[in-house]
């Protein structure tokens, strides 16, 4: 295809992607080499992501991005280029990002030439950003969710003059392939197989900073994951808002069941998990699939949000508590140790005791591995928003009833292994507790066992003692004698 350009000063800048950003990198990296001489040192970067595993995948595309320019990554947020990639789900995520604002200007008038960068879902809303300019004027570049891959034209152009840099896309078509990324673990990585989301749910904002539901290619998937296996890696989580409605608008569909067949036979590829299923498209093809590909956990995140079917009709979920219960029955049927966990909001506009009962009643059948609770978060924009709202001390109040009611479930199930041998994958050393290391069994409960660095990014068999509620001590089958 004929390459196009425009021309910048006296280079030819290509207008195709990932070429353009190729060259800015080019271009950035001969202006940080040069900083860096002239401090005698590297030049350090440092990224704070906040929010959910797309956000922390988002994150490696940067770091990958930066390393190519040549910052080296550090802890510290004392560094030259400083990013937050900010989440925006509940309101405590946007008032974590502002209250670390206020500290890194401290930082920076005693570095006048470090750079912050804010980008992500919470600055796709205009009032942020608004916001960032008003009162955070020591930030250099701001950009959304659209365009992360635009990481090295923003900061030449920061680097170029400009004061401060903002580039917020409302939306894009435009999936852009093959750029470098750096990935936290060696051994297990997330892998985008669709972005945005079309579901609207009345209390959540991410469809509004995510964009319209946007598949990958079946084939630049599969090209990834076999990339990321050559390189080590041994477990694979592929990421969506909704990864049941994978493939639907791609110009030769595919169903996410489709997808997982494919994947599955991938050699060298150990485990694969996904996240988030919808219950509303949950298929019995999927479930079929679960069942039959050998290296699909034994792990299904399958969010409630209530158990109430007429909160769940206002919340615009398109289920009934009866479909949920159904489907659950359908997964155990076909996946009979399946570890179920869940996603619950209290306090949803013009929730009543009964509608918080029906939820109780749902945790009580299904009996969750675990749950992540939320306390309803106003969004603004969203159309609960505007609903008459759940006076804060009976929300509180619902929150630590389920709570209490999870914990003790899950302090249940989650023991139900103990005594058995299972396949471990080895996170990394314990925290705790010297000379052990910690990893999860295919259901993603953890284990900790006597062990050492050898064994991280492997699978191994451990006897698992004893359950902890949450967690199990075991030991290697090797070592069982000892
Ligand atoms: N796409 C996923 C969820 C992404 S957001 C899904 O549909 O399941 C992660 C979780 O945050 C949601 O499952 C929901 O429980 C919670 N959440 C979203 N918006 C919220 C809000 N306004 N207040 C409180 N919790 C919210
Ligand atoms: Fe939000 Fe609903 Fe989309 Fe999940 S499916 S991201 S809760 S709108
Ligand atoms: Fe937060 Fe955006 Fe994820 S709002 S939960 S980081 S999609």
């Amino acid at each position: 295809m004929e390459q196009k350009t425009e021309v910048m000063g006296e280079a030819a800048v290509p207008t195709q992607e990932p070429e353009r950003q190729m060259y800015f990198m080019e271009q950035v990296k001969a202006l940080v080499k040069r900083r860096s001489e002239e401090k005698g040192r590297p030049l350090t970067c440092c990224i704070n992501t906040f929010g959910c595993q797309m956000n922390a995948r988002d994150s490696e595309k940067l770091l990958g991005i930066l390393e190519q320019i040549g910052y080296v990554e550090s802890d510290s947020e004392d560094a030259d280029f400083v990013l937050y990639n900010t989440c925006t789900v509940r309101d405590n995520a946007n008032q974590k990002v502002y209250g670390r604002l206020g500290y890194l200007q401290t930082i920076k008038r005693k570095h006048p030439d470090m750079l912050i960068a804010l980008c992500g879902c919470m600055m796709q809303e205009a009032t942020a950003v608004e916001k960032v300019k008003k009162s955070y004027s020591h930030v250099d570049i701001i950009f959304g969710t659209h365009n992360i891959f635009k990481l090295a034209e923003l900061l030449y152009r920061k680097l170029a003059g400009e004061k401060m840099v903002i580039d917020i896309w409302e939306g894009t078509d435009e999936i852009v392939e093959d750029l470098p990324i750096e990935r936290k673990y060696p051994f297990k990585s997330g892998v985008n197989i669709m972005f945005g989301c079309n579901n609207f749910c009345s209390y959540c904002i991410v469809p509004y900073v995510r964009g319209r539901e946007r598949s990958r290619k079946p084939e630049d998937i599969i090209a990834e994951i076999r990339r990321l296996v050559a390189d080590g890696v041994v477990e694979i989580m592929l990421l969506g808002q909704n990864v049941n409605s994978y493939g639907k608008n791609l110009e030769h569909p595919v169903t996410f069941a489709q997808l997982l067949r494919q994947i599955n036979e991938i050699e060298g590829l150990e485990r694969i998990r996904f996240m988030t299923s919808h219950p509303k498209d949950l298929s019995k093809e999927l479930i079929q699939a679960m069942k039959d590909c050998e290296k699909v956990c034994n792990h299904l995140h399958l969010p409630l949000q209530s158990g109430s079917s007429r909160v769940l009709k206002v919340m615009n979920r398109r289920y009934t508590k009866e479909d949920y219960l159904a489907l659950v029955d359908r997964i155990r049927e076909a996946v009979p140790d399946i570890a179920l966990t869940t996603d619950i909001i209290v306090g949803f506009p013009g929730e009543t005791e009964e509608d918080f009962q029906e939820t109780l009643d749902v945790v009580r059948r299904v009996r969750y591995d675990s749950a992540f609770t939320f306390i309803y978060s106003i969004r603004t924009g969203t159309p609960a928003a505007a609903m008459e709202q759940v006076p804060e001390e009976i929300v509180k109040d619902r929150f630590d009833r389920l709570l209490a009611e999870v914990q003790k479930i899950s302090g249940e199930v989650c023991g139900r292994d103990a005594g058995t041998v299972q396949k471990v994958l080895v996170e990394c050393l314990d925290d705790h507790k010297e000379g052990y290391v910690t990893g999860r069994l295919t259901n993603n409960t953890v284990v900790h066992f006597p062990g050492d660095a050898s064994v991280i990014g492997k699978i191994v068999d451990v006897y698992l003692e004893e359950s902890k509620g949450f967690y199990y001590m075991g030991k290697p089958v090797e070592n069982m004698e000892g």
